[in-house]
């Protein structure tokens, strides 16, 4: 992937990861996060181009924990564009960044999706992925706050002044 790329994966991405498509927002799709992702793993982030259009990514990187000898390489995006789905780009550009994982001594690498997402656990699984741990996000709404009370009373009596 180059720099002149990201105009184009952005727009793929917003496509392809609607918000209610991926309801849990623990990760969202925007630009700062293609941007960050792009500048600190640029030689882990694949672009698949027909023509010359791209239709389809890859983003991933190196990730080493603390106190933990092995290297992980964590597949953060993978998107193709719908008109070329099961044309088996995603499994091309899958095995090439396990190659660069590999090169860069991962020893695992690591996926994840929402397991209402069918075509991509399918696809991890064809792929030889296992192992599914269970996560359970949690939330609470915080407008009941007394600190977030506060900051609408005050809001709205600078509107009144
Ligand atoms: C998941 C995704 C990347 C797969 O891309 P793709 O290029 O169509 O996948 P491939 O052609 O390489 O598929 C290889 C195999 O995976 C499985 N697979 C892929 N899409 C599938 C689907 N919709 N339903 C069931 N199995 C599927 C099949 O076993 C397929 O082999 P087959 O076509 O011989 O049956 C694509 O559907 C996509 O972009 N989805 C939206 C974004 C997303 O969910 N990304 C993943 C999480 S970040």
């Amino acid at each position: 992937m180059q720099l002149r790329d990201l105009a184009e994966v952005f727009e793929l991405g917003q496509q392809l990861f609607t918000a209610e498509k991926w309801p849990t927002l623990y990760r969202s799709w925007d630009d700062h996060e293609l941007m960050a992702v792009f500048n600190g793993n640029s030689e882990t982030c694949l672009v698949a181009v027909a023509g010359e259009k791209v239709v389809g990514f890859a983003l991933g990187r190196i990730m080493e924990k603390p106190r933990n000898a092995w290297r992980y390489g964590w597949l953060l995006w993978l998107g193709v564009s719908p008109k070329f789905h099961r044309a088996r780009i995603a499994t091309r550009l899958l095995r090439r960044l396990t190659e660069l994982f590999v090169a860069q001594e991962a020893r695992i690498m690591l996926v994840d999706t929402d397991e209402q997402n069918r075509q991509a656990v399918s696809f991890f699984r064809r792929q030889g992925f296992g192992q599914a741990v269970r996560h359970v996000y949690l939330s609470r709404n915080l407008d009941d706050h007394p600190r977030a009370i506060e900051r609408r009373f005050d809001g709205a009596e600078e509107d009144e002044q």
